[in-house]
């Protein structure tokens, strides 16, 4: 536990650090433009904070800016074709996420008059936004004291306090820790500058402790034991699937399916194939219809969330474009909303 007194210094120290070392990113408001009176617009932090959920900031910038350029308005976005949000989302994965981004647009517009609600509590409520999410939304643009907690707060609190319950059941107690030091005052800077401190200074593997406001408090640095912590329960190996794809061509294009709307890639483009189960599948298992498949040398090895992936990938060219499907061509393939476990299959059967 921490005394007020340590609790009040550590923050001074963080928002000062946050003012000189924190990051600008596109979508955040800075210390001194807010101070000038620029307000942060609800619906561009929604969009960065479901996007950076998943993935790093270099890799969901340019999705960001090309969300915002299409639909600068969250009617705007509701108003689009859900399969035009699935193909800029492409590459993004996690693709129910995707198509929650529309379900939630579509309710502010007809049950929030276009503004996003300002309270967590209500946030809670829409689609697709969780507690890390209407916790960060309430403090960035409304500032609502709340306590936001995702992997990188997670990570610097497990230090500074030691946390010994290992994750994932140790998520309360380091929640709660979170809690009793998080700051009433600026309360939206305050979290960013908590989660840019877990990813520029406190990192997992190399923290870089001697430029950290937090090290005078931080009870792993003391010992030199920061990477010991937060102390994780072994995460038992990915179960692995196996399947196989077929990449069809005919002159320029190349055949393709809307997946189902259920389950995994929901609503996406892919190659036909067949189901991905615990054994692989014979060859040319659920082919499209006889031709000369030829078996390409390298697999697809894919990772999602809840299994690892192989499939073995063939190929084939035809002349007959009435094979029904989506022949797409390969010229402007990028503008085709392709997971990306499809564009691994795509560049193997080009190779
Ligand atoms: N990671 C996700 N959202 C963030 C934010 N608003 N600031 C810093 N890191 C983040
Ligand atoms: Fe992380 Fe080191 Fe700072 Fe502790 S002193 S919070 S381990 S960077």
């Amino acid at each position: 536990m921490k005394t007020a007194k340590d609790i009040s210094k550590m923050q001074a120290a963080l928002l000062s650090w946050y003012d000189s070392e924190g990051r600008t990113l596109p979508w955040r408001i800075r210390p001194e433009d807010r101070a000038a009176g620029v307000t942060p617009d609800p619906y561009a932090v929604w969009l960065s904070e479901i996007m950076l959920q998943q993935t790093t900031v270099p890799h969901a910038t340019p999705y960001w800016e090309k969300f915002l350029t299409e639909f600068p308005t969250v009617t705007n976005l509701a108003n689009a074709e859900r399969d035009r949000i699935l193909t800029l989302w492409a590459g993004l994965g996690y693709y129910a996420r995707g198509r929650n981004l529309h379900k939630c647009a579509q309710i502010i517009r007809d049950e929030h008059g276009g503004a996003f609600p300002k309270t967590e509590a209500q946030l809670l409520k829409l689609p697709g936004v969780g507690p890390y999410t209407a916790a960060t939304m309430a403090a960035i643009c409304f500032d609502e004291a709340t306590n936001i907690v995702d992997g990188n707060v997670e990570r610097v609190v497990s230090r500074i306090f030691r946390a010994e319950i290992p994750l994932p059941k140790g998520k309360t107690e380091l929640r709660d820790f979170a809690g009793t030091l998080a700051s009433p005052k600026r309360p939206g800077d305050y979290g960013q500058a908590l989660m840019d401190l877990g990813a520029t200074i406190c990192s997992p593997r190399s923290p870089k402790c001697g430029d950290c406001p937090w090290q005078g408090f931080c009870l792993a640095h003391k010992d030199s034991v920061e990477t010991d912590y937060p102390k994780k329960i072994k995460k038992a190996k990915l179960p692995i699937r196996y399947g196989n794809i077929y990449v069809l061509k005919s002159g320029g294009s190349v055949l393709m399916h809307q997946r189902p709307d259920k389950g995994l890639l929901g609503g996406m483009l892919g190659f036909p194939g067949t189901d991905w189960g615990d054994t692989p599948p014979a060859a040319l298992e659920g082919a499209p219809s006889p031709r000369n498949w030829e078996k390409c040398e390298d697999k697809v090895r894919h990772v999602f969330t809840h299994f690892e992936l192989y499939l073995d990938v063939y190929r084939s060219e035809t002349s007959d474009q009435k094979i029904e499907g989506i022949w797409a061509a390969l010229d402007n393939i990028a503008d085709y909303a392709l997971p990306t476990v499809m564009k691994k299959a795509l560049k193997i059967a080009a190779s």
